[in-house]
Order: C-alpha cells, then sequence, then structure tokens
C-alpha cells in the first residue's frame, strides 16, 4: 500500500460527541468568513452533503454573519430533483436557507435537471466565471467522508485524480450507496480551495480516519485533500482513532 506525504498544514481535532462537533465546526465557520471579509469582498463557501453537516448547518442558520457577501456553491450532488429527500440542494434548504435572508444570487446549487454530463459541464462554466480572477476556488470546502474514503461523490473505484483537468464531472456512485447518479467537484477543485473543513462523526468511520489521517492510504480519495492553506479534520470521539488530534482546535485566524 502506497502512502501519502504527510500534511504539514493539518489540524485534527478530537471532540467529545456530535453536537460538540457541530459546534466547533460553527465557530471555525463564522472565524474563516470574519477573517476572510476583513479584507475581501466576498466569501465562496463550498456545502458538503450526506447527514453529517446537518447539525452544522442549524447552527450557522442561527449565527450572525454578512450573509450577503457569502456565496454558497455544492461540492456535490445527488442527481435528483432539488426537493427530492436525497438532494443535498434541499438538506441546505431546510437546514440553512429556509432561515437566512441570503439573496438569491447567492446560492449556486448544482443543476439536475439534463443530461448529467451537461449539468456539469454548466456547473464547471459556473465555477470557473466565479473563481477566473483569482487563485485560489473556494475560500472554504466544507467536506465529509464515507466509510470507504469517499469525498463528496469522489469514489475509491473511481480513482479520482489530483491532476484532473474536468472542474466537474458526472459519476455513478458504486451499488452499496443510494443514489447512483452524482455530480462531484474533482479534487483539484478542492485542492485549489483556500482551506477544507471535514466532519466525520462516528464509529463506523474510525478505521477509515486512520487509515486516511495515520497511514495516509493513498487509495482513498480522501487522503487527497490537500487546499492551499489549512486542511482541518474535526471528529468527534467515536470517529478518532488513538492519537488523532494534532494542533490544537481553536479557531485559526486567515
Ligand atoms: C454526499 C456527500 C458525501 C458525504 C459522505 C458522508 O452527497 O453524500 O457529499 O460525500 O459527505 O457520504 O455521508 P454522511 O455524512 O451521511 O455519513
Amino acid at each position: 500500500m502506497s502512502s501519502a506525504p504527510p500534511d504539514p498544514s493539518l489540524d485534527v481535532a478530537v471532540l467529545p460527541d456530535y453536537e460538540a462537533l457541530s459546534r466547533a465546526a460553527a465557530e471555525r465557520v463564522a472565524a474563516y468568513v470574519r477573517a476572510a471579509l476583513a479584507t475581501q469582498d466576498a466569501f465562496a463557501l463550498a456545502l458538503a452533503g450526506g447527514s453529517t453537516p446537518r447539525g452544522l448547518y442549524e447552527r450557522l442558520a442561527r449565527t450572525s454573519l454578512p450573509w450577503d457577501r457569502i456565496h454558497l456553491y455544492w461540492g456535490d450532488e445527488r442527481v435528483v430533483p432539488h426537493d427530492h429527500p436525497k438532494s443535498n440542494v434541499r438538506l441546505v434548504r431546510e437546514t440553512l436557507l429556509d432561515g437566512l435572508d441570503l439573496p438569491a444570487t447567492n446560492v449556486h446549487p448544482m443543476p439536475t435537471t439534463g443530461a448529467p454530463d451537461d449539468a456539469a459541464a454548466a456547473y464547471a462554466d459556473t465555477l470557473q466565471r466565479a473563481f477566473a480572477d483569482r487563485a485560489h476556488t473556494f475560500d472554504l470546502a466544507l467536506l465529509g467522508m464515507g466509510e470507504d474514503g469517499h469525498t463528496a461523490s469522489l469514489f475509491p473505484e473511481h480513482e479520482p485524480s489530483p491532476s484532473d483537468s474536468r472542474w466537474v464531472r458526472a459519476v455513478s456512485a458504486p451499488p452499496r450507496h443510494d443514489i447512483a447518479r452524482r455530480l462531484t467537484c474533482t479534487l483539484p477543485v478542492f485542492n485549489r480551495a483556500r482551506r477544507a473543513l471535514v466532519l466525520v462523526s462516528g464509529a463506523s468511520k474510525r478505521d477509515t480516519v486512520r487509515a486516511a489521517l495515520q497511514e495516509r492510504d493513498a487509495r482513498l480519495p480522501i487522503t487527497h485533500v490537500h487546499p492551499q492553506d489549512r486542511l482541518v479534520w474535526l471528529l468527534d470521539e467515536a470517529a478518532a482513532p488513538p492519537d488523532a488530534a494534532q494542533n490544537d482546535d481553536r479557531p485559526h485566524s486567515a
């Protein structure tokens, strides 16, 4: 098994439980947003799907932030209607957007109508136009991780490349996953983000966390996430292998 090199800009914090994990995540997101908007006009936040970020989104909906200067993007999506129970847009609408007064022009969902390849190309165009005149893509990418080491909809079987020329891909999730047809940003898009915040909760993921963080298993897509400035993993104790914590768990300034 080949192992990826250690990441000097890696922070790993272990929180007692899911509530504490969601709280720490909301504190960090708010701190990053406030610090960045002290020196730039807008903040580009990429959202994760799945169940783990739900608590974070609910807390962000109650957090006072200059939302009119925050643009929301999606790191991946299931190719279902946006009101479908498994849609990542629906997740965010129910837990975050419905509680906020955010201009619709700040919300950039992945299109899920039409041919998936066309939808992927359309979203790549949206991102390329949004980030055309800057060195990085998202200011912060929120990511989760599956027990198989996938992140966004980058699955081990697809061997996602850190030098993929595409910004967004239409993929088919392996049969063990509920919704097959997916759209996902590629590794280079996440690795051109300034920061990434990976949220992992639950004992079923502990072995994969160990493989990614301690054994740097290169077969796992999550192992290849290396944003430009800072990579932060927030784990709850159930998901944390021994000696997982690295560096401190206080929010970092920009
Ligand atoms: C998605 C996500 C995906 C998710 C993991 C973990 O659209 O499903 O982006 O990558 O983060 O599957 O999902 P849970 O948080 O539900 O365990």
